[in-house]
């Protein structure tokens, strides 16, 4: 039915939802998703709970290194990133990335350098 453009109101109706539909799509792939204010508090409780049992619950440094932002002054953003998603082989630091997207991480490690934690 839809043969020729704008014929038929129905059919220009349908592509007009369909293009919009698509923009949308590209729009929400093509975004770097910080995460939301929720997820954000997720991740804050994520720090203290779970990586602070080895990190300590200041993050001061226990069975893991201290992360304050002292001790991560010269390690890069990647390099930290990769460490929490990927763990570290043959120390106790498991990997995240089963529960931490790339998002997560990237947020995670900018919480770690301004001590978000501690505050
Ligand atoms: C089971 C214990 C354990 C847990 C849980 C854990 N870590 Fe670790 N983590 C370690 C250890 C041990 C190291 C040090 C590895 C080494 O010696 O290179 C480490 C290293 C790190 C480093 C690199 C520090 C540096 O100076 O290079 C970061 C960043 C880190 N952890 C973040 C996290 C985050 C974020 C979590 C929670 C999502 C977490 N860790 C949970 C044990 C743990």
């Amino acid at each position: 039915m839809c043969d020729s453009l704008g014929k038929n109101i129905v059919c220009l109706r349908i592509r007009v939802k369909v293009f919009a539909f698509l923009v949308m799509a590209c729009l929400a792939v093509g975004a770097n998703a910080a995460p939301d204010k929720a997820r954000q508090q997720y991740l804050i409780n994520l720090l203290s709970q779970d990586c602070g049992s080895c990190h300590g619950i200041t993050l001061k440094g226990g069975l893991g290194a201290a992360l304050l932002p002292e001790n991560l002054r010269y390690k890069s953003d990647q390099f930290l990133i990769k460490t929490i998603l990927n763990g570290r082989s043959g120390t106790a630091m498991p990997p995240w990335k089963q529960f931490l997207t790339e998002d997560d991480a990237d947020w995670l490690v900018k919480c770690l350098r301004r001590a978000c934690f501690n505050n």
